[in-house]
């Protein structure tokens, strides 16, 4: 029997949760087939472990049942042969969008700090969450190889999931994130050197699927090491976002993770100072950390960079912040009423301003 055209239509709203992109398109769907009212369907998954089986399999289910005259559903899954899996390959890689491709859309950020600890990844992943809150398509990769938290932060325990060479990365809060921290056995240290680093980066770069992206975060070691070189070898259009606190010493080491920009001609978009301050009950401002780093910071930039870096906002020290990390819920998702969160997105939309889209850029050869 042929397949109903109105089950291959509700089907078509159905999304693979890693590919994002419509069950019908990437040739998961063998069958769908209407007779008497049952809807009966053949759904192919890319890997018989597909972790997002399940979720797969409820969409679809719900969207037949919308359908009219269907009474029944049944939904059946199987497992796409070898030749599937690479036509679905090929489909995808004709979409890849090289991100270092001069005429690529893709707005990449790399958030640096001089040291650990001042929020750097909180802050990215934050950002990440925001932007795709706001319906934007969004990458995160955890470049922070030695000590990556951002699969922690994010909530995600789950491995990404391959299809032969072709890697796809973990969704959540509808940001799609790699980490090498997803690579390895738990707690293993990551004793990598230079070339290691900078070949763990190109294949994240190549081998995983990100699809189009409207941003692509990468949270970067501290300071100014090997994998902050690789990002700007790698990936020439990135930006760099520095992270502070209000220390003054903090601030040093941060002016050498901003001027690294000099070497590599990146762009530094600005500075955000984090911990700037704990509001206390009385509604008096407690400076933990000292002040005025981020100002300092942004005045040193722009000097020796010779445009202006400006501070684009200061975020409040506390507790949401840390119970959203904690719980792999950002700040700006758990608790967007909280005043670190107001100044999350404040930061989102400064970055934001950009206009995005065509006008003006060179299109690229294929889709
Ligand atoms: N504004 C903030 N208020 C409270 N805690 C914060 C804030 N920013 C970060 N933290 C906490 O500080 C610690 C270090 O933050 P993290 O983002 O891991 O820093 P980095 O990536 O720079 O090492 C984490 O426990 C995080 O939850
Ligand atoms: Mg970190």
């Amino acid at each position: 029997m042929s397949n109903s055209p109105e089950l291959l239509a509700a089907l078509a709203t159905v999304h693979d949760p890693e590919l994002r992109r419509p069950i019908t398109e990437l040739g998961m769907v063998e069958s769908a087939v209407l007779s008497q009212g049952t809807a009966t369907v053949k759904i192919l998954l890319t890997i018989a472990g597909c972790p997002m089986r399940s979720t797969i399999q409820d969409e679809a289910t719900a969207a037949l049942q919308a359908v009219a005259g269907v009474h029944q559903v049944n939904v059946n899954l199987g497992v796409m042969d070898p030749q599937q899996r690479a036509d679905l390959r090929e489909s995808l890689a004709s979409r890849r969008t090289p991100f270092s491709d001069p005429s690529s859309l893709t707005r990449v950020i790399a958030v640096a700090s001089g040291k650990g600890g001042v929020g750097k990844s909180s802050i990215t992943a934050n950002l990440a969450c925001q932007l795709a809150s706001q319906g934007l398509k969004v990458g995160l990769i955890d470049a922070d190889v030695h000590g990556f938290s951002i699969p922690s932060l994010m909530g995600i325990s789950q491995n990404p999931t391959r299809v032969d060479d072709m890697i796809l990365p973990p969704v959540a809060h509808g940001v799609k994130v790699i980490s090498i921290g997803m690579f390895l056995d738990s707690n293993q240290p990551v004793i990598w050197r230079g070339p290691m680093l900078h070949r763990a980066l190109e294949q994240f770069l190549s081998d995983v699927y990100f699809g189009d992206l409207d941003y692509l975060f990468l949270d970067l070691p501290p300071g100014t090491g090997d994998m902050a070189i690789s990002v700007s070898q790698l990936l020439p259009n990135s930006e760099l976002l520095v992270v502070t606190t209000p220390q003054s010493t903090a601030t040093e080491v941060a002016e050498r993770a901003g001027t690294i920009a000099l070497q590599t001609d990146q762009k530094v978009i600005g500075v955000v100072e984090n911990m700037s301050f704990l509001q206390l009950p009385d509604g008096t401002r407690m400076e933990v950390f000292g002040s005025g780093g981020g100002a300092k910071l942004s005045d040193s930039l722009s000097q020796q960079l010779d445009y202006p870096v400006q501070l684009l906002t200061q975020i409040p020290l506390e507790e949401s912040v840390r119970v959203g990390s904690d719980e792999g819920r950002p700040v700006v998702l758990s608790s967007p009423q909280s005043p670190a969160a107001f100044a999350l997105r404040e930061l989102a939309g400064k970055l934001d301003q950009r206009p995005r889209g065509l006008a003006g850029r060179s299109l690229p050869m294929s889709f």
